[in-house]
């Protein structure tokens, strides 16, 4: 009964902050975007849910001048390298990507060094310094495309050793120097909780992000960025899924599909960072407008190129 009581609290609460919210995008004429690891109840506010390409495709077309970027420090920083004349708000400052900060622009200027005339593959999952020190981003929907687009045989992929790899294994002509980054959330998964959730669902396909450690992705039917899954999940006709990434792409997969089944299979799946923005750090942003991120002109610039040459590489849609 307590629990209950409890509950139907919470959901108020969450009702009328998510009212304030309307209000408050409203007023200001702003826009939130939010990655598909967030809060369901931060996607259900959100103007547009996506991937990180999807995302800083979206904050591009998008007539708002104001955009709260529900999601980790890199990508609203991607968004503001991109749009310099609008206003990008990260609802909690301290919302950063662990694996973004596994490399520095001394350590990649001193792999550049061991490796000259090598061109640097930036995965988005860095910092705007590292971007404007590499040759071209990638992210996890377009990373093969990208190294396969370069006409060199050598090719330095930063920072995530796992997508690295990975690429690696589907262009085996290319040398592929890797760094000794990883995102933690995908890492910690065992083998063996992929091997139990396969025995408990049987008939389920299992998906998984290129950011887990080949040991996990030997098992996958799909490998993809998250909104490769969405896509897949909707196009198969298996009707259970096991999902091999973050917690929240379970409730945006059910949206999407009412019918089919979706589990995760393991409790350690969850990125700290996504998790620190809830509604009433929304709220906060859009009230305060905080916390604003920018990049000096001299690093946007070049990390834009970065980026810019990512985009050209892709189809416009
Ligand atoms: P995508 O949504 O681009 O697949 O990226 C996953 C991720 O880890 C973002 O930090
Ligand atoms: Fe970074 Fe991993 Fe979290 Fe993505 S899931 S933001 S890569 S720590």
């Amino acid at each position: 009964m307590q629990k209950q009581i409890q509950k139907s609290e919470d959901k108020k609460y969450l009702e009328a902050l998510s009212q304030k919210i309307i209000q408050l995008k409203n007023s200001r004429k702003a826009v939130v975007i939010a990655h598909n690891y967030e809060r369901p109840e931060v996607q259900q506010i959100a103007d547009i849910v996506g991937d990180s390409l999807e995302l800083s495709r979206a904050v591009t077309r998008v007539k708002a001048k104001i955009v709260v970027f529900c999601g980790v420090h890199f990508m609203a920083e991607t968004a503001s390298i991109l749009n310099p004349g609008k206003t990008i708000l990260l609802p909690v400052k301290e919302a950063g990507c662990p694996m973004a900060d596994m490399i520095t622009t001394k350590e990649l200027k001193a792999l550049k060094n061991k490796y000259p005339k090598v061109p640097v593959v930036c995965y988005v999952n860095s910092s705007a310094e590292v971007k404007a020190e590499s040759d071209v981003c990638c992210t996890s929907s377009n990373a093969l495309e990208i190294v396969n687009s370069l006409k060199s045989k050598q090719v330095i992929f930063v920072p995530d050793k796992n997508l690295g790899s990975y690429i690696q294994r589907k262009l085996p002509e290319k040398q592929i120097i890797l760094w000794e980054g990883f995102c933690p959330t995908h890492m910690r998964i065992k083998e063996e909780e992929i091997l139990l959730s396969k025995k408990e669902h049987p008939k389920a396909k299992f998906m998984a992000h290129p950011e887990c450690p080949q040991k996990l992705l030997q098992h996958a039917d799909y490998i993809g960025s998250t909104s490769g899954m969405l896509k897949y999940a909707k196009q198969d006709e298996a009707k259970e899924f096991i999902v091999g990434t973050e917690l929240g792409m379970i409730y945006r997969l059910e949206m999407d599909n009412p019918k089919k089944k979706f589990y995760c299979p393991s409790e350690h799946f969850i990125c700290a960072d996504m998790k620190l923005t809830t509604l009433g750090w929304v709220a906060h942003s859009l009230e305060d407008m905080v916390f604003e991120v920018k990049v000096s002109d001299l690093i946007r610039k070049k990390a834009k190129k970065s980026l810019d040459k990512m985009m050209s590489v892709l189809p416009k849609n």
